[in-house]
Formats: structure tokens, sequence, C-alpha cells
């Protein structure tokens, strides 16, 4: 289904920036590609509408735009001659992976005086979490990797399992979907996921702000309720779970586990949060899930979900077979299919908002600001973006 290219933009004017970010916000590193699927051979990615490809050179893996500056031909079509080098594959110009000079046009002779005088340009790139880190930006120096990332995913060791899958429609529509807190307590309803656990009916809410990320708290939680006209709703529909007699605000299961101590120090205020550049993290007792909304352009997204599980050695064998025998098919396949169901159908703005949609705007009111401090340090530093048009 093709998705509707966000038609009456300006009903988002309130967030310009947000408005104008159909194929993603610069300024960021966003995972593109298991690293180890990454080798000799170039590997081509697409990321906030430019066409890149990656590959491994020595124990870097380096990143550059993909289009042949010669005639145009992918460079992703060519393969590695030299060292370190790239050569296009229709006539052969070799451009250095680290500083993307043209180091020899092979049909043009060794003294090809072309050589040096066009440079091809490069992305910064790095491994983390098992995945390939591509940023983005406006030829500003990147931040360093780590300050974005999630914090406890920076020291602590980790058992991870991910999913990388492209989708169908705007980052966005995914990311809002994400933190969405109505949707997860009806429409996943019917997730075999939701077995493990329990959802209120409906529930009062705050958004709490801390550092980088905003939280979702849920306060009184209704496992029932009475619909004026309508009758009793219960959200049980096809099994019978018992509401939890604790609640917290992490997982929100109720449960008498043991919270696992690199979750318990984070002390989160609420278990789900949001950070740029569309980042979803969801706090369980014993691990979290992430989730990874990466621009593709303005129509397509790669959905990148991670489960952590904070253990080492052995004590990571449950958490691999919770992962395999259910996580990857429960969580990362039925509950996450019906995410993408919805941002493939989701038709906003315009829209219509109700109470528990100041997530969202939460949410956008985040990105504005954080674009609009953003755009005022790359000013300091003599980078000019261009404004949001009107
Ligand atoms: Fe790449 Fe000619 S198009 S070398």
């Amino acid at each position: 289904k093709p998705q509707p290219r966000l038609p009456g933009r300006q009903d988002w004017s309130s967030w310009p920036h947000y408005q104008a970010a159909d194929a993603g916000f610069r300024g960021y590193w966003y995972p593109v590609v298991f690293a180890d699927q990454v080798g000799e051979r170039p590997v081509r990615v697409k990321l906030l509408g430019e066409d890149i490809f990656v590959i491994r050179d020595g124990d870097r893996i380096r990143g550059m735009d993909n289009r042949c500056p010669h005639r145009g031909v992918p460079l992703s079509y060519g393969n590695k001659q030299f060292p370190g080098t790239i050569s296009c594959v229709y006539h052969g110009w070799t451009f250095d992976l680290e500083s993307g000079e043209l180091k020899a046009a092979i049909t043009d002779g060794p003294q090809s005086p072309i050589c040096g005088k066009v440079t091809q340009p490069v992305y910064h790139v790095e491994e983390r979490l098992g995945m390939v880190w591509i940023f983005v930006g406006d030829g500003e120096e990147p931040h360093p990797i780590d300050e974005q990332l999630p914090e406890e995913l920076v020291d602590n060791a980790a058992v991870l399992g991910a999913r990388i899958q492209p989708r169908e429609g705007n980052w966005r529509f995914a990311c809002e979907n994400g933190y969405d807190e109505g949707h997860a307590k009806y429409l996943h309803r019917t997730a075999l996921w939701r077995l493990f656990k329990a959802m209120p009916v409906w529930n009062t809410t705050k958004i709490v702000k801390r550092g980088r990320w905003i939280y979702r708290v849920q306060e009184e939680q209704f496992w029932d309720a009475d619909f004026p006209g309508l009758g009793r709703w219960t959200g049980q529909a096809w099994y019978k779970m018992k509401p939890p007699k604790q609640t917290t605000n992490i997982g929100n299961t109720g449960s008498h586990r043991e919270t696992n101590p690199v979750i318990a120090a984070q002390e989160f205020p609420g278990f789900a949060s949001v950070s740029m550049p569309g980042v979803l993290r969801i706090a369980y007792p014993t691990f979290i899930h992430y989730e990874f909304y990466v621009p593709t352009d303005a129509d397509n997204h790669l959905y990148v979900g991670v489960m952590a599980n904070f253990e080492k050695g052995l004590r990571t064998l449950p958490f691999y077979g919770k992962y395999l025998g259910a996580i990857r098919w429960l969580f990362h396949g039925q509950f996450s299919g019906q995410d993408k169901w919805m941002v493939e159908v989701t038709d906003a703005p315009p829209e219509k908002l109700y109470r528990p949609d100041d997530a969202l705007l939460q949410w956008r009111k985040l990105a504005e600001d954080t674009t609009e401090d953003r755009i005022d340090e790359l000013a300091e530093k003599g980078i000019t973006v261009p404004e949001p048009s009107a």
C-alpha cells in the first residue's frame, strides 16, 4: 500500500522542525545493518534518503556516498582492487575508503590527471551492539556515539536479541506508535505476548522529562470499567489474566521477581521512555526492550528491535532460551507485526487527539526543542541549517 506523503502537513505547524523531518533528523547516529553482515563486499544502505554503502576495511567498517561521481553508477557494484579502496565497476575509478580521495582512474593510466581532484563524501561509521551505525549530519564533527546510546548499554555487559526489518511508513508514525499510550492496551489485547503482561483498560499518566528522555509514568490504573450505556469492559477478550497484585512502573508486571541490578540502578521514573532521534525504551524487571526507528526515506523506515538482558556467562542462557523460544516470535514477531500494520495504515495529519495522546505531543515537543538547540549549536560553529519552510 502506498503511504500517503503526509497530506495536510500544515496541521503539524506547531512543530515546524518535526513537520519538516519527513526523512529524519540530521545530526545523529543510526543503526543500519548487523555488523556480521558486512564483509569485504559493499553493502548498500539508504538512510535519511541518502544512498550509502558500507564495507569492511581491516578492523574498521567504512561508509561512502554510493553514487560514483563519474557517471553515477552505484559504487556498491564495485569491489576492492587495492587494499583500503573501492573501484567503481564501470571505468575503475578507485577511491580511498577512509578519505574518499580519488586515488586512481584505472582506465586512464597511473598518471591520470583527474586523480586527487575528486573526493567522494564519506560517512562516520561505528560498530556498537553488534550493528553498524552511521552518522548523518550537516558537516559537523559527530558527537561520540556513546553519548547517544541508551546510557545503560554503554558500559554494562548484556546479551542482546535483535531484529532489523525494513518497513513501510514514515518513521514518525513508527515512533509515535511505539510511544502511544492507548494502543498497547487495545490494539495489542490480542497479542500472545500479553500472556506475560496484563495491562489495565486505562490509566492516568504523567510525562516526566529526565535528561534527554521523556518517561510515561502510569499513575492510577483501572483493570475494568463500566462505560455508560454500553456495559462493562475488561479487555480480557479471550483469556482471563488476573491483574498483578502490585504494579510498578518498571514493566508494570507486579512481579515479585528481583529486578536486575543494572536496571534497578537506572531508577527509571516510568517503564516507557523515548529520546531523539526516535528511540523507544521499555524497561521490564529483568530485561529492556528498545526500538530504533531509522528513517530510510519519507515513506519507509527500518524497524530495529533490541532486547537486552544484563547478564553474562552462564546466566545468559535462560535469556537465550526465552528469546529464541518466545520473544523472537511473540514480541518481535506477532506483537510487533501489529504495530507494523498500524504504521502502514496511519493517515495523519489531520488528526483529532484525545487525552492519552499527551505522550505524542510531549514527544513532538522534545523533538522540536532538541532540534532548536542543535541548530543554535551549529550556528555557533558557523554551520547554517535551512529553516523549515512554513
Ligand atoms: Fe564510475 Fe565511470 S561511472 S568509473
